[in-house]
């Protein structure tokens, strides 16, 4: 087989949020990158994530060319707490003047592709990355193969694993140590439908049938979720027994019905590998971790990773300075495993734990009287609000 052997200064694996905006920030720094992805665009600009972002996301990707989270984007000043009948008001905008976009990960790609694309890009789909070699040398390599069987040799100065939970990267740069883990005993079982928003900002329901979700998407398609067991089949519910599910977990609000066009189902996972650097390669975004999708901080998560990354880089290689790189996973650890905890909290606040064997009854009651304690403890103080309200909005990009 011939190998065709490119070169450029940053090689990154992965066109989600964390590969396309690191891109395009070392771009605009005058470093080149080129940029592969196993996936089709069509595939990457079409599947359904989550659709928060924090306002320090919005605010970087105001610096992209073309980019519509503000304006097509939809500004949210609050959510609402919902458990033992009643609503609770979070307000974003009087806790700590910050805000929140609605605005969907895959509409946040189709912004990224179009202008990187505009501006000339290397940027390659249906490029699957086999092996990251030479992580030690300072010139670490990508082997690939394109769609055709043909073999790529990506030659660069450093490699950005930006390649999502199955990274090919993250063994090069953790070797078999792996990283922190947690599963969860439940998952998210979503939909979007064809109606009118149900209530005017997002509803977070604990309820003593599980958890539920009220998200939007546009004024007339909206996002919902709600707890269900980690092997949900999502073809076993008739898109009643849906409306059902749903609806028993907001007491309280008539959910707005209308078709139901998709549907799937959210594993639910916490992790941090444990190194996130070798030498000339790291890893960012979800190929460095995972947190449950519980408050969204996934996508957000990855924009921060990718501004701590770029200003390491650009120290690296337009001043030959490596202290920043040297101190990348210790500054991008400290964000991590803040919203690690609370995208954890917020899971474990909100969703009614299954008896576990062995637990006995009294352990869940116990658990759920104290969720009610806790939720109460959020809602009815200052500074308890204060704290999901920081979190949530994002803590100030450093
Ligand atoms: C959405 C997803 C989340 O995980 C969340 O906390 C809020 C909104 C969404 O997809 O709309």
């Amino acid at each position: 087989m011939t190998t065709t052997t490119l070169t450029t200064r940053v090689a990154i694996i992965g066109a989600g949020p964390a590969g396309l905006l690191l891109a395009n920030r070392l771009r605009v720094a005058g470093i080149d990158s080129i940029v592969i992805d196993a996936r089709t665009r069509d595939q990457v600009e079409q599947t359904i994530r989550a659709g928060i972002l924090e306002q320090g996301t919005v605010e970087l990707l105001d610096e992209i060319a073309g980019s519509r989270a503000r304006t097509v984007g939809h500004r949210h000043e609050g959510i609402e707490l919902r458990f033992a009948g009643a609503g609770h008001r979070i307000d974003f905008d009087a806790l700590v003047g910050r805000a929140v976009w609605l605005y969907p990960q895959h509409e946040v790609l189709r912004d990224l592709i179009a202008e990187a694309l505009d501006a000339g890009q290397d940027l390659q789909f249906g490029v699957t990355a086999v092996e990251v070699e030479g992580a030690a040398s300072d010139r670490p390599a990508v082997i690939a193969q394109t769609a055709e069987g043909e073999q790529l040799e990506i030659r660069a100065e450093f490699v950005v694993g930006a390649d999502g939970s199955r990274s090919i990267a993250r063994p090069v740069v953790t070797g078999s140590h792996g990283g922190y883990f947690r599963e969860y005993p439940f998952a998210w079982f979503g939909i979007l439908t064809e109606a009118p928003p149900s209530a005017p900002e997002l509803i977070y329901s604990n309820s003593p049938d599980g958890f539920a979700l009220i998200s939007q998407r546009s004024a007339d398609i909206q996002r919902m979720y709600f707890q269900c067991a980690p092997d949900a089949d999502p073809a076993a519910f008739t898109e009643a027994q849906l409306w059902d599910e749903l609806q028993k977990r907001v007491p309280g609000t008539t959910l707005k019905e209308g078709p139901i066009f998709q549907r799937d189902v959210l594993r639910f996972r916490s992790f941090v590998a444990y190194e996130l650097r070798k030498g000339r390669v790291a890893i960012i975004g979800d190929a460095a971790h995972t947190v449950p999708p519980t408050g969204a901080k996934g996508m957000n998560l990855a924009a921060a990773d990718v501004l701590v990354l770029e200003r390491a880089l650009r120290a690296l290689l337009l001043e030959n300075d490596e202290r920043l790189i040297d101190a990348f996973a210790e500054t991008a650890l400290r964000r991590i495993w803040k919203a690690q905890h609370f995208s954890w909290w917020m899971t474990s606040m909100l969703h009614v734990q299954a008896n576990s064997a062995g637990a006995g009854a009294d352990a869940s009651d116990f658990d759920r009287m104290r969720q009610l304690g806790e939720l109460r403890s959020v809602v009815e103080s200052e500074a308890g609000s204060r704290y999901l309200a920081e979190a949530y909005t994002g803590w100030p990009l450093g």
